[in-house]
């Protein structure tokens, strides 16, 4: 059913969300609403039909693993628009509705001159979603380079502007991250450089160019090294159903890492975000326990990749959960470290 209405939004009922998940998994929203302009989310969310049901918004659905059906309604923004608000001496302020493509908008603020962001070049999903984890890839994470977050905050009922300083953003965590049901993002601000150092010492990059024949790399040239370098490891949700990373790699205080290293002296290890912590390769200890490639039914591991949880057919989200459990049971087992799931597990509780 759609709600026919003059305003800025659709509301539909019974909406499968099977194209609306990159692990491509079947399930339903009992409701599911576009909104086009965010100024209507007050007015939207006080229908009938959804006033006090559970929200899930839903960008591109590239970090959610949907184990069931969710409950209520599922939230998806329309407001694609990008700009730039502010030309400064040294750097710009670019402004992304909740709805643009993330890759979009890099490839954008490259054409524009701006560089900062040419290392998270590839990563799927939406602006609205990029400070949910603090997205992060070769190096960098979209957190340093925030100016504010434009949020609906549902608790109090009010647009309100965050600033970076308050967004609490670490590895793969934000304060929206862990307060999910509170704040809805409905735009995002960044503030880019002009002219700023490269960032080239994540492992391939450099290789990568010498490859490309770039002597002299600029930002658009790193951000061509880093799609290639994604396009070679990480499996294409289009063709495989994935979420990218399913576990986040495990952070240790240094005293267990070193008990764990003269245990296991070729296991990888790399710096941790604060002294005193160090961080772990999932995806080796995934390897180790021999699940690279494995696949139990349609649902399984990555032969290109340990960290890469894949949907090959006809997996159920249940399915895919269960699967995902057994690898964290079995790195518990072998190497007493607890690896956690990165997408937000819908329906379902880890
Ligand atoms: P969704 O999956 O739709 O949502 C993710 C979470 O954010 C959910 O909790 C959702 O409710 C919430 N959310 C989404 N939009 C909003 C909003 N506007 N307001 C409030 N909450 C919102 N991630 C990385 O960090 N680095 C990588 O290198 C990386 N590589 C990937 C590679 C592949 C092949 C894939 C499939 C995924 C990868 N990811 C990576 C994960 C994913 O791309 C990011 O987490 C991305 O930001 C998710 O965007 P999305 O729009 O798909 O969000
Ligand atoms: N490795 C293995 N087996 C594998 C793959 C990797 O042992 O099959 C080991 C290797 O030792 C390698 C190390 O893991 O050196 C790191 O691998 P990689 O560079 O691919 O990085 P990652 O830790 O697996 C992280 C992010 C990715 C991000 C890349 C590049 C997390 C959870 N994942 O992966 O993000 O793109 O670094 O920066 O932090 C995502 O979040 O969805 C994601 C894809």
């Amino acid at each position: 059913m759609t709600v026919p209405s003059a305003a800025p939004w659709t509301l539909l009922e019974h909406a499968p969300l099977q194209s609306l998940n990159t692990f491509h998994v079947q399930a339903t929203a009992r409701w599911l609403l576009h909104i086009a302009d965010p100024q209507a989310l007050p007015q939207a969310l006080a229908l009938p039909a959804i006033a006090d049901q559970p929200l899930l918004v839903l960008g591109s659905g590239s970090n959610v693993l949907l184990a069931s059906d969710p409950p209520g309604c599922v939230l998806c923004f329309g407001n694609r628009d990008i700009a730039i608000v502010a030309h400064h001496a040294d750097h710009a302020i670019l402004r992304a509705g909740a709805g643009a493509s993330w890759h979009a908008l890099v490839m954008w603020s490259l054409q524009q001159g701006l560089s900062g962001l040419e290392n998270l070049a590839l990563i799927p999903g939406t602006v609205g979603a990029a400070p949910i984890q603090n997205i992060g890839a070769y190096g960098v994470q979209v957190g340093e380079f925030v100016q504010a977050v434009e949020v609906y905050d549902r608790d109090l009922g009010q647009f309100l502007r965050l600033d970076r300083e308050v967004c609490g953003f670490g590895y793969r965590d934000s304060r929206f991250k862990r307060e999910p049901d509170r704040y809805l993002i409905v735009a995002v601000e960044l503030r880019l450089p002009l002219l700023h150092e490269l960032r080239l010492d994540y492992a391939g990059i450099r290789d990568e160019l010498a490859a490309m024949g770039a002597d002299m790399p600029g930002a658009p040239d790193v951000a061509q090294a880093v799609i290639n370098l994604r396009r070679r490891k990480l499996p294409d949700p289009d063709v495989l159903g994935n979420a990218g990373s399913f576990f986040k790699n495990p952070v240790l205080p240094q005293e267990q890492i070193g008990v764990l290293c003269h245990q296991f002296p070729d296991m990888p290890v790399f710096p941790g975000e604060h002294e005193g912590q160090g961080k772990l390769s999932a995806a080796w200890l995934i390897e180790q326990c021999g699940w690279k490639g494995l696949r139990e039914g349609d649902a399984g591991i990555s032969a290109d990749h340990a960290l890469v949880l894949v949907n090959h057919g006809h997996a159920s989200g249940a399915e895919l959960l269960a699967l995902a459990r057994r690898i964290a049971d079995t790195v518990r087992e072998r190497f007493a470290v607890i690896i956690e799931p990165e997408p937000r597990v819908i329906g379902a509780h880890w």
